[in-house]
């Protein structure tokens, strides 16, 4: 099967010299690229920017915007089974990007701040011919935040991870998940590290995608 996989943060530039971005380490979505490829399935990883090296065998795209990985992903979707939105794209980038370097200015600072696109929800909604898999950080109320995106964005699973506590989630090694389907079911996948946890969620991945083709045939 053809996995689209997206990773890390994205990168919401101010000025030349700043930026806004979030603590995401791109290891869980690297894991995944590097369990499909393992599993037999072909990898195509658009990554924001990371500190980590992707699997040879991965076609890669780097991004650094929401805005880049909005287009990235659209322009690959033709050409896969599953889609993994396991990015933590930004949700809101500066209003106006300054040309100039911004000079320190009084004590208060405030800046204009416009909402990105989000790419899940700018999927096609029917006849899609690939598998949706988006992720849910969450630091609170994870069920019910996560059957909220799930449904709101249209997702076929949601993987949803706490990322509040330190040991697993964000910039972590380890990560433990529940994973929530559209049928209603859940899956809990206890404490481990990434690497054997992504080698449970790609066996997942793909064989709901071959019970929806079967289904479809
Ligand atoms: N996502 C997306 N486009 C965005 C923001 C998020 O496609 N502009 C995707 C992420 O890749 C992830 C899912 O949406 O698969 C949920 O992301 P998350 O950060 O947990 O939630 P948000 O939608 O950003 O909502 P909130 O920050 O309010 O929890």
């Amino acid at each position: 099967m053809r996995f689209l996989i997206t990773a890390g943060p994205t990168r919401e530039p101010i000025d030349p010299v700043r930026y806004l971005s979030n603590r995401s380490s791109g290891k869980m979505g690297y894991a995944i690229a590097a369990a499909a490829i393992d599993a037999g399935h072909s990898v195509n990883l658009i990554s924001g920017p990371v500190c980590l090296h992707p699997p040879p065998a991965a076609a890669v795209t780097s991004v650094s915007t929401s805005d880049e990985m909005f287009e990235a992903v659209h322009h690959n979707l033709k050409e896969c089974d599953i889609l993994v939105m396991c990015a933590a794209v930004a949700d809101y980038r500066p209003s106006a990007v300054s040309k100039n370097k911004i000079k320190k200015q009084g004590k208060d600072f405030s800046l204009g701040l416009t909402a990105t696109r989000d790419i899940l929800r700018s999927l096609p909604e029917r006849e899609r011919q690939f598998l949706v898999v988006g992720f849910a950080a969450e630091t609170t109320d994870l069920h019910a935040n996560a059957r909220k995106k799930l449904q709101d964005k249209n997702c076929d699973i949601i993987v949803a991870n706490d990322v509040g506590s330190p040991e697993s989630g964000m910039e972590s090694d380890e990560n433990e998940v529940t994973i929530f389907f559209r049928e209603g079911e859940t899956k809990e996948i206890p404490r481990q590290s990434k690497q054997k946890l992504a080698h449970e969620l790609v066996n997942i991945f793909a064989k709901m995608c071959e019970k929806r083709l079967t289904k479809k045939l």
